[in-house]
């Protein structure tokens, strides 16, 4: 069965509600899931997944150093990455506070290590924000996420 990661990092709990609900729909769309705060995962880990999501806080518009520096440790298999899939999602304070920023920085990343990424079309474009504690508009946004995640996994992984 395909595995999922959805990882985080998170000070006041925003962003582990996010990361909580994407799993969970993960879950129950059929899938393996594993929901790990990114301070207790190792880069190496990131290899037993055929789905990695990463969630920060925005931090400066950017994210949060702890997330960084799993993705700079992953360049220790740069390349084994390839052809998974990959999502990513944020919390800001503010609305236009950096939240988008945030996740097309971890996309990039992602995008470098040869992940393939969907985009939404309906709801947040780029991967769930939500501004301070989720609310239910953009805990719908992690369930949509979580449901598109899940089906190109299973396309790509059957
Ligand atoms: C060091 C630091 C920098 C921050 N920078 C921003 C920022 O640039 N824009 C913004 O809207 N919020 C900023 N915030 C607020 C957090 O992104 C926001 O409170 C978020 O919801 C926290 O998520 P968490 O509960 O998962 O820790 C910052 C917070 C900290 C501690």
């Amino acid at each position: 069965m395909a595995k999922v990661l959805v990882c985080y990092y998170s000070r006041s709990g925003h962003t582990k509600k996010m990361a909580e609900e994407i799993a969970a729909v993960i879950g129950q769309e059929g899938l393996s899931v594993d929901l790990k705060d990114v301070k207790e995962l190792e880069a190496k880990e990131l290899l037993n997944y055929q789905g990695i999501v990463i969630g920060s806080p925005t931090y400066y518009g950017t994210m949060a150093w702890p997330v960084k520096k799993l993705l700079d440790e992953s360049v220790r298999f740069h390349g084994k990455l390839k052809g998974r899939v990959g999502g990513a999602f944020a919390s800001s304070a503010n609305i236009g506070g950096g939240n988008e920023t945030t996740i097309l920085d971890i996309l990039n990343a992602l995008l470098i290590h040869g992940m393939v990424i969907q985009g939404d079309s309906a709801g947040d474009h780029y991967g769930p924000v939500s501004i301070g504690k989720p609310d239910e508009r953009s805990l719908k946004c992690c369930r949509s996420h979580a449901r598109n995640l899940s089906k190109l996994v299973q396309r790509l992984f059957a």
